[in-house]
């Protein structure tokens, strides 16, 4: 069975994949096989450089079709903010807590109209014959007002999708998984993977 690599060690995120390319008929492995795979540094200025970047390394590394995501969080009312820098926005030491505050306090005298975000996943297919492909996946809502919720990580307390009146948090990983920017990112790159296998496949 053909294999690909996932670059990341996050086992939710693997599992997620998994199930989305279920019918696929690969076997996808993630970083926890490749112990030895140096940090990649996620200096783009875009999710999908940072993806790019991170699936480029990783197919010259095990010399296999590599996969590599990047995502974060886009608020209409700070220009795109915290964007790529979603992990790390209040600075040295951030936590998701620590961003949330930050978040908060940033749009404290942003009306409700006017605090639109989106989150945002762009996933990049590399092979090791120069083969490049990305593709993004969006989910749309408001910030609130307050934390509520306690299921996901990162923004999901704050995040309402739109459609629903519920925070990422509290609407919990089944609904979550349904509509969330990375489902729909996994589900645009189920096509380009199924290219690539039977590219593979024909090539011998
Ligand atoms: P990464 O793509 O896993 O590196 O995610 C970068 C950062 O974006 C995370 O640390 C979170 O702060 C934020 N983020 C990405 N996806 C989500 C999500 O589904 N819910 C909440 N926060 C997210």
């Amino acid at each position: 069975m053909t294999e690909l690599v996932l670059a990341t060690k996050n086992e939710g995120k693997v599992r997620e994949f998994r199930e989305i390319l279920r019918d696929l008929p690969v076997e996808i492995v993630s970083l926890i096989d490749f112990p030895d795979f140096p940090e990649i540094i996620e200096d783009g200025r875009t999710f999908e450089e940072n993806a790019l970047k991170k699936a480029r390394a990783l197919a010259i590394f095990t010399k296999d079709v590599a996969i590599a995501d990047d995502s974060g969080l886009v608020v209409d009312a700070l220009s795109g903010s915290p964007g790529v820098f979603s992990a790390r926005y209040s600075g040295e030491g951030a936590t998701d807590l620590k961003n949330n505050l930050k978040l908060l306090n940033d749009l404290k005298d942003v009306h409700l109209k006017d605090r639109g975000a989106a989150f945002k996943c762009a996933i990049a297919v590399v092979a090791p014959d120069g083969f490049e492909e990305v593709v993004t996946g969006e989910c749309r809502g408001t910030i609130g007002f307050e934390m509520r919720g306690n299921e996901g990580f990162g923004y999901d307390p704050l995040f309402i999708p739109n459609g629903f009146d519920k925070t990422f948090a509290e609407l919990g990983m089944e609904v979550k998984n349904r509509i969330s920017h990375r489902f729909r990112a996994i589900t645009a790159v189920n096509p380009v993977l199924i290219n690539q296998v039977f590219r593979l496949k024909a090539e011998g």
